[in-house]
């Protein structure tokens, strides 16, 4: 039996030059319970993380505040020297009170110094993608970008992106400086960014869904895609990734797993060719969120 790849998934470019993979994999599972403090096993979070990349899989997106301080080291240990194909979307902007607990920060020099942090750790002399975690109530827009366009003047960053934002927060962004994906919660059960992701493909801005598990509810066996799944000899967090990179030609999703079996799993997903038909009944099988 051949290996499906994550080349199977389709390219796309983000910001019009740096090519991924379209299927890649996402570093928030790497991390203690509530997202703090290292994972029980590290040596299998390395694990993971070799075998994403022996899959195909291009795009790593990780951030400070994962752990904090735990998925960024971990992407190093297990990935550098990186292959030049690697790109590792890191971002900040959120800061960590304890599990679970995550307040936003975008005051300019934070910003900067989480930049710098993450040069650090991972090794690197410029990030390829830097994404605002989340936009800061308290501090002006332009104030929060503005400093991540001076980052990319400065050759820190390559490309910039933004998380958890309206369209309209990113024509006021993209007023300042061009912007090249965008992250916001999408899965086949909440599709409520929908009009954030047609903005994004009229734009050709990478759309980046994250929970496109819904944190694992669509992936699990007696799940609402449990039947489609036996029907289409396919697992349900197959069918829920199909969904998505079937659903517009710049979504990357980015599932997480702390699990080698069930990375090979969603990996494989990018071989599956879902029919209309297919498409029309997973559409209609989770019409709320899970
Ligand atoms: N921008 C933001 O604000 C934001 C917020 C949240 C997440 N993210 C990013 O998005 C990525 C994806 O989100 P996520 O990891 O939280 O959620 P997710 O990808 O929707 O789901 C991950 C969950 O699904 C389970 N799972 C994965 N593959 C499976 C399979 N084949 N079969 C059964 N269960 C499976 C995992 O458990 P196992 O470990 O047991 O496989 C884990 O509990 C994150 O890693 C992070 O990079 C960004």
């Amino acid at each position: 039996m051949t290996t499906v790849t994550a080349d199977v998934s389709g390219r796309f470019a983000i910001d019009g030059t740096l090519g991924v993979n379209r299927l890649g994999y996402g570093t928030m599972q790497l991390t203690g319970r509530g997202v703090w403090g290292p994972p029980a096993d590290q040596d299998n979070a390395v694990r993971v993380l070799r075998r994403a990349a022996e899959l195909g899989v291009t795009l790593f997106d990780t951030a400070d505040s994962y752990g904090p301080l735990v998925a960024e080291p971990l992407l190093r240990r297990a990935l550098a020297p990186y292959d030049e194909d690697i790109v590792i979307a890191t971002k900040a902007g959120l800061t960590r009170q304890g599990p679970d607990r995550w307040t936003p920060v975008g005051r300019p020099a934070y910003l900067r110094q989480q930049c710098e942090m993450s040069l650090r750790v991972l090794g690197l002399d410029r990030i390829a993608l830097f994404q605002l975690h989340r936009v800061d109530p308290d501090v002006p827009l332009e104030d929060q970008v503005g400093e991540l366009k001076a980052l990319k003047d400065e050759g820190k960053i390559a490309h910039i992106g933004l998380s958890e934002v309206s369209v309209q927060q990113i024509e006021q962004a993209r007023a300042i400086t061009p912007i090249a994906s965008v992250q916001n919660l999408y899965n086949l059960g909440n599709r409520s960014a929908e009009d954030v992701l047609d903005h994004c493909e009229r734009h050709q801005i990478a759309f980046i869904p994250w929970f496109p598990l819904a944190t694992g509810s669509l992936a699990k066996a007696g799940g609402p895609l449990a039947d489609l799944a036996t029907r289409l000899s396919a697992t349900p967090s197959q069918l829920a990734l199909a969904w998505l990179l079937r659903r517009s030609p710049v979504m990357l999703p980015i599932p997480g797993t702390s699990s080698v079996e069930h990375l090979e799993q969603n990996v494989a997903a990018a071989g599956l060719r879902l029919s209309d038909d297919d498409v029309a009944a997973l559409t209609s099988a989770v019409a709320k969120p899970v």
